[in-house]
């Protein structure tokens, strides 16, 4: 297992295993695979392995026996009802919800947990709007680790912060959004109190490639003319893009799907620059969204996700709350598919997409549902109807039933 860590903007390699970012010039991180062992291989020789993150372990960067809860080989649904609807040739959903804590970010945990013991390291820690610290409670519990998690106040979801909760994590919450979060927990990482495993931490987007790759494993290497994501921190897409580019360098792929990334309307700093074709971004001061899950004002990889926009021909586009749960509700009714509100952004972001011409009915689209519906109970409720309440008897309940 050959890798090297080094600057996403400078180039420069990394020694010190602590670094959230480059000493230089203080870009993001990222790791260079060596993956020359593979050349003359295919993906079809993986396949002697179950599907899920480890199946890829080539292009993981863990030496060891990995800390793993079985994550990935998450279903890929064909949804013809909601392709009917919207008029589309051909949509899949990659269910991340089927993860073992409900979201994508095991994929990366596993990975990152997996190296916090490798380092040798005690206490594990990461700032969240809740899927990544209900996901690092669960590793940190498997592998023995002490964890902390920092959440925004009064703004995650209910099924988030019980999964922190029931983990053992030691749970704080602080006086602001996400991005004062990550700023707390990235002082306290640079201070020795804790192992940081936000995605800023490069070993993180590492294991949510494997989202990618099994899209395309699933789709026998037919490969789908775009993938959709939800953006948040905006790792993911990123991580997509790199996985994307590592199977092309080795030829088991010829060309890229478009990358297409959609954000809240009241979060969208990188649709801003995406809209004047800018390499940088503006954070946003107060986010606000019913999707809490990217209510993100300052994306960390966000120059990232821009590139991989950009490179593979995709677009941003920033979707509103009503479009959001219209879109979650409408994968409900069509797919029997229960995804939490900022998953339903990259289905809302298709739909008007699709509306304002900016991609093909004929395409062969993916859209990515990042995690499960019940992560957030309580936005279910205030947008369903009420509950029928009628005494216990037949003639009652056959009158409500009509
Ligand atoms: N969807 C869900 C359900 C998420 O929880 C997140 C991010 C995203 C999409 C966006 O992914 O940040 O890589 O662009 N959640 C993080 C968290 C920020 O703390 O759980 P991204």
């Amino acid at each position: 297992m050959k890798y090297k860590v080094k600057c996403w903007e400078c180039g420069k390699e990394i020694e010190n295993n602590f670094l959230d970012a480059c000493p230089s010039c203080n870009g993001t991180l990222t790791i260079e695979m060596d993956l020359s062992h593979l050349e003359g291989t295919s993906p079809q020789d993986l396949r002697t392995r179950p599907i899920g993150v480890w199946r890829y372990d080539h292009f993981l960067p863990i030496g060891s026996k990995p800390v793993t809860l079985q994550e990935g080989g998450t279903p890929l649904y064909d949804c013809e009802r909601t392709a009917d609807e919207l008029n589309l040739r051909q949509l899949h959903v990659k269910f991340e919800g089927a993860n073992p804590t409900g979201s994508f970010k095991d994929r990366g945990m596993t990975v990152g947990v997996s190296r916090a013991l490798e380092l040798g390291c005690k206490v594990v820690g990461c700032a969240s709007t809740g899927n990544t610290s209900a996901s690092l409670a669960a590793y940190a519990a498997k592998a023995g680790l002490k964890c902390v998690v920092l959440l925004p106040s009064g703004k995650v979801a209910l099924g988030k912060l019980a999964q922190a909760m029931f983990f053992g994590a030691k749970v704080i919450t602080v006086d602001g959004n996400f991005d004062d979060a990550l700023r707390v927990v990235r002082e306290l990482s640079r201070a020795g109190d804790l192992y940081m495993l936000n995605s800023v931490n490069p070993f993180r987007p590492e294991g949510q490639k494997t989202l990618a790759f099994e899209i395309l494993d699933q789709l026998d290497f037919q490969l789908p003319d775009r993938i959709i994501y939800p953006v948040g921190n905006a790792a993911n897409i990123w991580a997509a893009y790199k996985a994307l580019k590592e199977w092309q360098s080795l030829g088991w792929i010829d060309e890229l799907p478009m990358l297409t990334g959609v954000q809240a309307g009241g979060s969208a700093p990188l649709v801003n620059s995406f809209a004047h074709g800018q390499e940088d971004f503006r954070p946003v001061e107060d986010p606000e969204t019913v999707a809490t899950a990217i209510r993100i004002g300052n994306p960390a990889s966000g120059r990232k996700a821009l590139k991989a926009v950009y490179d593979t021909g995709g677009v941003m586009t920033a979707v509103s709350d009503r479009e959001i749960i219209e879109a979650q509700f409408m994968l409900g009714r069509n797919e029997g598919v229960g995804v939490e509100p900022a998953s339903a952004a990259s289905i809302a972001g298709l739909k008007r997409l699709l509306d304002e011409g900016k991609i093909s009915r004929r395409e062969k689209v993916v859209c990515v549902c990042t995690g499960h519906v019940l992560k957030d109970p309580d936005t279910v409720m205030a947008n369903c109807g009420q509950l029928i309440k009628t005494e216990a008897t037949i003639e009652a309940v056959r009158k409500v039933i009509g």
